[in-house]
C-alpha cells in the first residue's frame, strides 16, 4: 500500500454533514483519482457519492450501481465513474466487463466495496472509511501518496 500523506476524522451527525464533506471533496479532488468508499451496508457510501456528484453539477438521478456495477457520469471536465463491487464474486469479472480500460483514462473513480476488486483496482488516492449507525455516523479519511503509473 502507498504511504499515507494525510489523515482526517469527520463526525457526520446528519446528512447535511455528509453533504458538506462531499461538497468539499468534490471541489478538492482532481482527476485522475481513485476514491475507495468503505464501510458496512447502509453506512452512507452511496449517499456520499450522490452529494459528491450533485456538487460536481450532476442534476439527474444518481442511482446506486448495486446491480449494474458501474454508473458513468459525463461532466464538462471529464468522466466520473461510480462503482459498487458488492455483487462480484471474482475480480476477474471486472476484467471481463471491460472495465480495465476505464482506469487508463483521466477520470474520477468512486468505488464502493473496493475489497471485492482486490488487485484489479488502481490503488486509492483517497480512502473514506465510514462507520456508525443511526445518528452517530463518522468517517476516517486517508490520503495516499500518488505513485507514478
Ligand atoms: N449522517 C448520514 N450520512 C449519510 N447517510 C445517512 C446519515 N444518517 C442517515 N443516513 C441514511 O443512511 C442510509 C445510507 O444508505 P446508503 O445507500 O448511502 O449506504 P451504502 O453505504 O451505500 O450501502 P451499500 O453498501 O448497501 O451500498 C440512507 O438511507 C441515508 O438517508
Ligand atoms: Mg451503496
Amino acid at each position: 500500500m502507498n504511504n499515507v500523506v494525510r489523515e482526517e476524522h469527520v463526525v457526520l451527525p446528519d446528512e447535511l454533514a455528509t453533504q458538506a464533506l462531499a461538497s468539499r471533496l468534490a471541489a478538492e479532488l482532481r482527476a485522475p483519482a481513485t476514491v475507495y468508499l468503505m464501510g458496512d451496508l447502509g453506512v452512507g457510501k452511496t449517499t456520499f457519492t450522490r452529494y459528491f456528484l450533485r456538487a460536481r453539477g450532476i442534476t439527474g438521478p444518481v442511482k446506486s450501481p448495486t446491480y449494474t456495477l458501474l454508473e458513468p457520469y459525463e461532466l464538462d471536465d471529464g468522466m466520473v465513474y461510480h462503482f459498487d463491487l458488492y455483487r462480484i464474486n471474482d475480480p476477474w469479472e471486472l476484467e471481463l466487463a471491460g472495465f480495465a480500460e476505464l482506469f487508463d483514462e483521466v477520470s474520477l473513480r468512486l468505488v464502493e466495496w473496493p475489497e471485492r476488486g482486490a488487485d484489479w483496482l488502481p490503488p486509492a488516492d483517497l480512502e473514506l472509511r465510514f462507520s456508525g449507525a443511526e445518528s452517530a455516523r463518522e468517517v476516517a479519511l486517508r490520503w495516499f501518496e500518488r505513485v507514478a503509473p
